[in-house]
């Protein structure tokens, strides 16, 4: 996969030479191209902003750079996505992390200073932004993107770890995870954990992992891709918090016939 990104601050990307990303470069894996468009402007101070007409503060991205910077990186095929980074975007999550990770290519531009003219807007397929808050442009933005994706794409994590147990992978939180010792100054680590009963333990990771979502994000549960056991555990969960029960509508679909109709003759 390609990352192609437009800045003009290209060395603000060294973070993305490290660790995980590195590997994943030297194996070919990736690629990340970085294009500084102040090498687009025309003018002899290479001037990439402009004061505002209208007037107000603050410098804009004039248009004729960026335009000429994505004309010499477009293709003319579907497998490559140009994105805008803007806190005005759509917000990004992991569903459009797998999404982006389908394209062969992905054209981030950047915006810096107050703001970006206008007709900039007409050359991404998308606008993205990474939160409701604003950074001080798109770099920190495009880097958190570049980095989410990658590591969906195979090979990048490595053989031993997959992104499918990830939070968020299946629209819940991840399951809580220990490394000895088994007892650190008193916090001791589940029992099941320690049992090596390899079914007991998935159905503990299962039954945290949807416990943590609806402590932490409840809101998750809407999206979430439940699965035919989690009722039994959502049950067992109503049990300790019975808040949760107003949540039944989400997983009664999942309960077998044989429990429904044993439910209604144990009312
Ligand atoms: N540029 C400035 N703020 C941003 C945000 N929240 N997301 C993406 N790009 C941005």
């Amino acid at each position: 996969m390609k990352f192609t990104i437009l800045t003009i601050f290209p060395e603000m990307f060294a973070p993305l030479q490290e660790s995980i990303l590195k590997r994943a470069q030297d194996a070919n894996l990736i690629q990340i191209k970085l294009v500084n468009f102040r090498d687009y402007a025309e003018s002899k101070h290479k001037n990439v902003d402009d004061i505002p007409y209208g007037g107000g503060m603050g410098m804009v991205l004039k248009p004729e750079p960026i335009h000429r910077a994505v004309r010499d990186s477009q293709r003319e095929d579907q497998r490559q996505r140009i994105i805008l980074l803007s806190p005005q975007g759509r917000v990004f999550d992991q569903r459009t992390a797998s999404r982006l990770a389908a394209y062969e290519e992905l054209v981030f531009i950047c915006g810096h200073y107050e703001g970006f003219d206008e007709r900039i807007r007409v050359l991404a397929d998308e606008e993205v932004s990474i939160g409701d808050f604003v950074l001080t442009g798109g770099e920190i933005a495009a880097m958190a993107i570049v980095d989410a994706v990658s590591r969906l794409i195979p090979g990048v994590l490595g053989k031993e770890s997959s992104s499918e147990e990830d939070s968020h992978s299946g629209g819940l939180l991840e399951y809580p995870q220990y490394t000895r010792p088994p007892d650190f100054e008193g916090m001791k680590v589940p029992e099941v954990l320690l049992s090596g009963h390899h079914k007991k333990i998935q159905e503990w990771r299962r039954k945290e992992s949807l416990r943590r979502t609806f402590l932490r994000r409840p809101e998750l549960l809407d999206e979430a891709q439940l699965q035919t056991g989690d009722w039994e555990l959502f049950e067992e969960l109503v049990l300790e918090y019975p808040e949760l029960a107003s949540y039944r509508s989400k997983w009664e679909h999942l309960k077998p016939r044989s429990a429904k109709i044993r439910k209604k003759k144990d009312s």
